[in-house]
């Protein structure tokens, strides 16, 4: 029978996009080949968090001295860790399930590939079966990116090089774990591990960690890793890996780095081989899909939304451009916009970034005025963090006098980037965003500092 829509790709994108074309009054039927929730809850954002939260607790206990509480005799249980980081999954997968059938969603546990266009509309088949829509949303996610790296293959398929998937089951920390690509899994991930006791390295191409992340954050990032033990190797080169380690170049000299176990977060790259995509001719370009700012593709009726188009690989971009997708089949007004999407590395301390960076407004030509705090500014983040150092960076168009973004790390900056995010998307001036009554004592009055620091 046709449906009004075929989601393929039961990830954020595409799962929101089916519940929200279903409460828009569409027959939607969702395929999905793996488990529903897609990489976010199965083997990212979620079970990462789940992770980084029982090492928070442990480094509480490890360090609370600071804080007038003495502990002895704590341990890290990594089996019980996962243990519960697969309770969480199932609990989020479960309401993901629950929440698209309550919304009328036939959920397809299985694989789909276009096969084309009949007059009849869009044909899917999986598993023999053939299926008709007369629209069509890709949501495929995106896969690791593998760097032609030798023997990188190899040890991947001996289990000694791991990707963001299996490194989030070890049982035990390993001896010596080391990182390829010193991004946002990557630093999780070194930070989860450092945390539960394991020797890292972190080996980064650039000169620099966390990729876009404002430079001067991301360099106090740095620091704080390094105080926490890690070792970085930057401007580093993986030659090949070999048993037991890695061999880099750095600096122009060849290195042996010891491994028990390697965590391949070079980057990552969008899904698309394998939908039938050519069978429609849909628009491709540097392997992701094309899409506009109301996510359609160049093939009227045919959407694309979250990292299979490339355009921002976060579960959140996903939800909002899911959104967008369903609001253009519905004829409600809405389009995509980018520039108030907010980005998060977990670690702690947390770093939130939304909108322009100094450098970033520069060479768009856009006169800027940069107001730096510490965040020990804030009443409560000097109650909370007997060491923190960290730092809020506040964005702001010189002539306009409104907020273009905020960078910061410290504390509950993942709490408190929506508000800044709010701002920028608002363009209220600064004038009016002052009036603004935040709670006392809280780390987000940091926000209000500095809008009262802008002269
Ligand atoms: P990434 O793009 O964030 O970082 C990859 C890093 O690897 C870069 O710094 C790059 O310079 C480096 N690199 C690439 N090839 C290398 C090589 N051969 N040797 C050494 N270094 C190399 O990619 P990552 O960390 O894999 O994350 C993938 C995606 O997942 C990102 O789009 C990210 O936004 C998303 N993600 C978001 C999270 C969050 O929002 N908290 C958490 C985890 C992932």
């Amino acid at each position: 029978m046709k449906t009004d829509l075929i989601v393929i790709g039961g990830g954020p994108g595409g799962y929101l996009a089916a519940e929200r074309a279903a409460q828009g009054g569409m027959s939607v039927k969702l395929f999905e080949e793996a488990s529903l929730g897609g990489v976010c809850l199965n083997e990212g954002c979620i079970p990462s968090k789940a992770l980084l939260h029982s090492a928070k607790v442990y480094d509480y206990a490890l360090f609370g001295e600071a804080y007038g509480v003495k502990s002895q005799g704590v341990t890290f249980d990594m089996g019980a860790v996962v243990k519960r980081k697969d309770k969480v999954v199932r609990t989020l997968v479960a309401g993901v399930r629950s929440a698209l059938k309550s919304n009328g969603v036939e959920v397809i546990l299985k694989r789909a590939s276009i096969v084309g266009k009949t007059q009849d509309g869009f044909a899917v088949e999986a598993d023999g079966e053939r299926y008709v829509a007369d629209r069509l949303l890709i949501a495929s996610g995106s896969k690791p990116a593998i760097p032609p790296i030798t023997g990188l293959r190899e040890g991947m398929d001996r289990g000694f090089v791991l990707t963001n998937r299996e490194v989030l089951n070890l049982s035990e920390p390993p001896a010596n774990f080391v990182v390829i690509g010193g991004g946002v899994i990557g630093l999780e991930m070194a930070s989860y591990y450092r945390s539960a006791g394991s020797a890292v390295t972190v080996i980064e191409m650039l000169e620099n960690i966390a990729g876009q992340t404002e430079s001067e954050i991301a360099s106090l990032l740095l620091k704080e890793y390094q105080k926490k033990g890690v070792v970085f190797k930057l401007g580093a080169k993986v030659v090949e890996v070999v048993d037991g380690g890695l061999i880099i170049e750095i600096a122009g000299e060849r290195e042996r780095i010891e491994a028990d176990v390697v965590l391949l977060s070079a980057g990552r790259k969008p899904v698309i081989d394998g939908l039938g995509l050519e069978t429609l001719d849909v628009k491709t370009e540097r392997g992701a899909i094309v899409t506009d700012t109301h996510m359609r593709t160049n093939i009227k009726n045919v959407y694309a939304v979250g990292d299979c188009n490339g355009k921002s690989m976060l579960a959140h971009t996903a939800y909002r451009e899911a959104e967008v997708a369903v609001n253009h089949m519905l004829n409600n007004p809405d389009c995509m916009r980018y520039s108030a999407v907010p980005a998060v590395i977990y670690t702690n301390p947390e770093v939130a970034c939304v909108g322009e960076t100094e450098e970033s407004a520069l060479e768009k030509g856009i006169q800027v005025k940069v107001v730096k705090l510490s965040m020990r500014y804030s009443g409560r983040y000097v109650a909370e963090n007997a060491d923190g150092n960290g730092i809020f960076k506040l964005i702001v168009h010189e002539k306009e006098n409104r907020v273009l973004g905020v960078h910061m790390i410290g504390s509950y900056a993942s709490e408190i980037i929506p508000t800044a995010s709010l701002m920028i998307e608002s363009r209220a001036p600064v004038k009016d965003l002052q009036k603004l009554v935040f709670p006392h004592p809280t780390v987000s009055e940091i926000l209000r500092e500095a809008l009262f620091a802008v002269n």
